[in-house]
This record gives C-alpha cells, sequence and structure tokens, in this order.
C-alpha cells in the first residue's frame, strides 16, 4: 500500500531516500568518539584478526560489487592481499584457504545459497568466517564464526539499494579496525577517516535533494537502446553496479567496464549518441586517477558518445566533455562510491518507470536466490 512505501510511488525510492538514515544506523555504537572502530561485537578476537596473512571476499550481484570496493579500501588501509570472488565460482576453484584466512561473506538477505556453499567450503578448509549481513538471525551469519549486521533495515525492493551502501560502510568499518587492531595505521589517521564517514550522511541528504534533474535525463534515456558505465578504481564496481541496476529494473542492454579497459575493445561499441555514464574520481591530491578518466571520456566523445558524468563538485574542467553533468559532494576517494552509486540507482529507477516496468518486482527476479 501507499502507506507502507512512505509515501513514494515505489519502495525502491523509498528505500533509496533512506540510505542517508541506514548510513548512520550502520556506524551507530561502533565510533568511539575519539574516532577509534569499536567492534566488540564481532566474535573474532584482536589475535585472530592478527594472524589473518590473507582476505577473501565472497558475495553475489551487488553484494559482490560492495566486495569490489572493498578490495581498496582493505588492501590500502591494511595492507593485507584482499581478493573478491563471486560466491558461485568460488569453490570450484579450490581457493588456498587456511586458518589465517579471513573469508568474508556479504549478504543483504543472509538466504543467498550461491554464497552460503562458499562459506560452508571456506569454514571447511579452517578458514575464519566473517559474515556483513543485513537479516538478523538469517542462515549465513548463523553458520559463520562471526557478523557484522548492517542494520540497514528491511530492504522490500528486488533491487538493492539501502544494503548496497551499508555494506560499503560495513566494510569500511572493518577494514579501519583491522587497520587499528594490527596497528598499520596510527589512531589519528583513522580518526580522520572515522570523521569522514560520520560527514556522509548529511552529504547524501544533500545530494538527494537535488536528483531532480536525474529524473528527467531518466525519462530522456527510456529508448535508449544501450548504456555502457566506465570508472576506474572504486569508480569500477560502481560503473558494474550503475550497469547491473539498469539491467534488472529497465531490461535495456547495459554492461559496465574499467575505463582503461575500453581501449582494448569495448570501444568500438560507441555509436553516434551512445549514452556513456562516466564515473569520475576526486581532483583531490594528485588527481592522477580523475585525470585519466577525464581522457577516457574525452576519447568516447570523439567517437559520438553522449555523456553523463558524474563528478566531485567543483570540478568545472569536467564540464566542457559532459552532455550531462551529476556534481556529487566531495568525499574522499575510497569512500565515494557512497556518493556516486545514488544518481544511478535513481537513473536505473526512472527508467524502468518510464518503460512501464514494475520498479520493485522485475521479471525473472526474487529478492532471495536460495537455490545454487
Ligand atoms: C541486486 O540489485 C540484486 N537483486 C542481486 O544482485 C543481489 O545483490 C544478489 O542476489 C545477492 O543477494 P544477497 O546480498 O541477499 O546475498
Amino acid at each position: 500500500s501507499a502507506a507502507e512505501k512512505g509515501g513514494y510511488e515505489y519502495f525502491m525510492l523509498k528505500e533509496i531516500a533512506e540510505q542517508p538514515q541506514a548510513i548512520a544506523d550502520t556506524l551507530l555504537g561502533r565510533l568511539s568518539e575519539r574516532g577509534e572502530i569499536i567492534l566488540d561485537e564481532v566474535r573474532l578476537t584482536d589475535q585472530d584478526l592478527r594472524d589473518v596473512d590473507k582476505v577473501f571476499i565472497v558475495a553475489c550481484g551487488t553484494s559482490y560489487h560492495a566486495g569490489m570496493v572493498a578490495k581498496y579500501a582493505i588492501e590500502h588501509w591494511v595492507r593485507i592481499p584482499c581478493e573478491v570472488e563471486l560466491a558461485s565460482e568460488f569453490r570450484y576453484r579450490d581457493p588456498i584457504l587456511d586458518r589465517s584466512t579471513l573469508v568474508i561473506v556479504i549478504s543483504q538477505s543472509g538466504e543467498t545459497m550461491d554464497t552460503l556453499m562458499a562459506l560452508r567450503h571456506a569454514k571447511e578448509q579452517k578458514a575464519r568466517v566473517l559474515a556483513i549481513c543485513n537479516s538478523n538471525g538469517s542462515t549465513i551469519p548463523r553458520e559463520s564464526d562471526a557478523v557484522l549486521y548492517t542494520h540497514g533495515g528491511p530492504e522490500i525492493a528486488v533491487a538493492s539499494t539501502k544494503a548496497f551502501l551499508t555494506q560499503l560502510v560495513a566494510c569500511y568499518l572493518i577494514g579501519l579496525h583491522l587497520a587499528q587492531i594490527r596497528g598499520v595505521m596510527y589512531a589519528d589517521e583513522v580518526a580522520a577517516v572515522v570523521e569522514k564517514l560520520r560527514a556522509t550522511p548529511d552529504s547524501l541528504r544533500t545530494l538527494l535533494g537535488r536528483m531532480e534533474e536525474v529524473r528527467e535525463l531518466g525519462r530522456d534515456l527510456k529508448t535508449a537502446s544501450t548504456v555502457l558505465f566506465i570508472g576506474r578504481h572504486v569508480g569500477f564496481p560502481v560503473a558494474l553496479e550503475g550497469a547491473l541496476k539498469l539491467k534488472e529494473l529497465a531490461y535495456m542492454h547495459a554492461e559496465g567496464f574499467a575505463a582503461g579497459e575500453l581501449k582494448h575493445g569495448p570501444i568500438s561499441l560507441i555509436e553516434d549518441g551512445t549514452a556513456v555514464v562516466c564515473v569520475v574520481p576526486s581532483p583531490a591530491g594528485r588527481g592522477v586517477m580523475r585525470d585519466k578518466v577525464v581522457s577516457n571520456i574525452q576519447e568516447v566523445r570523439a567517437r559520438g558518445a553522449r555523456t553523463i558524468v558524474i563528478a566531485e563538485e567543483g570540478d568545472e574542467d569536467v564540464r566542457q566533455f559532459a552532455d550531462h553533468l551529476i556534481p556529487v559532494p566531495h568525499t574522499p576517494t575510497l569512500l565515494a562510491p557512497l556518493m556516486t552509486t545514488v544518481p544511478l540507482q535513481i537513473l536505473a529507477c526512472e527508467i524502468a518507470a518510464a518503460r512501464g516496468y514494475d520498479v520493485d518486482q522485475p521479471r525473472n527476479l526474487a529478492k532471495s536466490v536460495t537455490v545454487e
């Protein structure tokens, strides 16, 4: 009913709007005033966490994209090798696991069979398994050694939105916690990231308040035959996530690429008017990645692409390469997916609605996939 949807037309829109609060709820009680990470609830001892020499992140779909982002954060902050793998592929590859391997399984529902089977395999191999999950008491956290709940609240729409952002936050917390325990980051370095994390709900509220142009753009793209998404570094999983949302909701051909890979093949897809959504890294710091993505944008534009550019506000130079510019609030590079994903969620939702599809219940899909 309309009441259940809190006045929104779809659960998905309601859940998109809930994201600032959902992030705040994931952070709640897990940060000290001095900016330390408090994860006492995670039932792995500090010694267990110090002994970890390799991390695997295993998940499906959107949760897998959260894992891809986490890999960048964990390797950068913790300096231990971290692999991310699709749950459906993991055990068949016979991965090398032992007591000092930490396997992080990510699942909104906690019931995804592929992820559950991967977790069982990891446990048989004596790895320590930590679940990031949104559904209290579900199977995956029950069978894991430890769990960090995202506390994002129930997600009804089949397309995952707030679960994704809260999974990202949970991954950041775990990364910072590991870095803190293992002494690879100074307390003030952790506190500096924590301060930025604490600011994300407000930034997100600002961003959500100015999505009208994105909605218009969505309506305008409803007849596009293909939409491509490009990004680099953490913008790459964001591109994959944007494409997945569009496929599952709007039944449209959509693909995400690492921006640097375009020239190795996919650039030949570009025709006059092909829509390309470009996720631009922050120009802060040396802005090397940002400049690389900007030249990738120029490459596709020179071949006729219609560019939809998601860039940090204040990055005025990028405007000249953008047919549509979607500015997002500043965040440190690793946290940027908390902002850059949101316009892509809205875009997919709007295109699907404009095409007349059931946004909350796309065809052929179930909210949790309990078969392998
Ligand atoms: C996302 O929009 C999807 N519907 C889907 O990819 C989902 O993320 C995947 O099936 C994993 O589900 P889980 O997080 O509940 O394990």
